[in-house]
């Protein structure tokens, strides 16, 4: 019997193209020594460029995220952290780092408030959930690590964002109509991701971010996250209004190679690239970035809509 064509759509070379087809128009005239430093929840960072909520990475480096961690505290940088144990998240936490917790989407609610509270207790700055993880593409709802996953309704997200008094963040949005839905359910950050490809042909994050700018319309943090590798992916995003951006796959080399040491010099070079396109481009800081100045290649003139 023949099978169905596996992975059609590769959201890595969809969203790369995307990123590459944004082109950047330079303003000499008035610049100024940027700042790239970062508000957040409260807390101020050096950098708007943060680790992606990653997990399992014991083969990447013995001793994983809190590694990552130590780097990340070094590059005063947000931390995220993905699927794990309360001991790996305490630990991370005791670095220093100051760090967000992305919940699964368990399929019992019960486990999702214990990890609420414990996230709480540790000492994260926010914490959220990747409501993209629920299906597994094999016709089933999904098991991460042993664990079911579900989907989660408005209500079950309101009933997590009254059970903290951190921000509660939802990542995996990448339509108006769940922007919509986090503004209702009274979240405090979206992340704007495919997951690295939780569907095939998913629609780029930076193609759907100016929509999603305009319904969130200032009311909360927008965070963006898939193949943002360089300063200069982190330039685009954030002049299309993400507040800040997260890396992943990119970093886990220098994880790799180099430790914590490598985490901070990759997230440096990301910054001092991202404040080089700012002082082309006349922008003295995060928020003054003019979208204007970015250009689609196959525009006749700027501003990406
Ligand atoms: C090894 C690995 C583990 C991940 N684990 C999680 C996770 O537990 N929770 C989550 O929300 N996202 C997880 N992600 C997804 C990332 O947060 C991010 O959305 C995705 O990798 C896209 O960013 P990138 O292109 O910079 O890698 C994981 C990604 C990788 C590569």
């Amino acid at each position: 019997m023949a099978e169905e064509k596996k992975n059609p759509g590769d959201a890595e070379k969809i969203t790369r193209a995307y990123l590459d087809s944004l082109l950047v128009e330079m303003r000499h005239i008035d610049s100024v020594d940027p700042s790239a430093k970062l508000e957040l929840y409260g807390h101020s960072f050096d950098t708007p460029v943060m680790l992606a909520a990653l997990s399992h990475l014991n083969k990447t480096h013995p001793e994983g995220l809190v590694e990552a961690a130590r780097g990340m505290k070094a590059a005063n940088a947000v931390m995220w952290c993905g699927m794990g144990s309360e001991e790996e998240l305490e630990a991370i936490c005791n670095t220093g780092a100051r760090t967000i917790k992305i919940i699964k989407p368990y399929k019992d609610n019960k486990d999702i408030f214990k990890k609420i509270e414990h996230a709480e207790k540790t000492g994260c700055i926010a914490m959220g959930m990747d409501v993209d993880h629920q299906f597994g593409g094999m016709g089933s709802w999904y098991r991460c690590a042993g664990f079911e996953m579900a989907p989660k309704t408005l209500e079950d997200i309101k009933s997590f964002v009254k059970a903290t008094k951190l921000p509660f963040i939802i990542k995996g949005v990448t339509s108006e109509v769940d922007a919509r839905k986090c503004l209702d359910a009274g979240v405090q950050g979206i992340v704007v991701s495919h997951h690295h490809g939780m569907v095939p042909y998913p629609v780029p994050p930076l193609q759907v971010l100016p929509r999603i700018v305009k319904v969130i319309n200032g009311k909360m943090p927008i965070f963006v996250d898939c193949s943002i590798d360089t300063g200069m992916d982190a330039f685009k995003a954030i002049a299309l209004g993400a507040a800040a951006v997260s890396v992943g796959r990119a970093i886990m080399p220098s994880l790799k190679e180099e430790g914590a040491a490598g985490v901070t010099t990759y997230i440096n070079q990301m910054t001092d690239t991202l404040r080089w396109a700012m002082a082309v481009t006349c922008s003295k800081d995060l928020k003054s970035i003019d979208p204007s100045v970015i250009w689609h290649a196959q525009d006749a003139k700027g501003g990406v809509q």
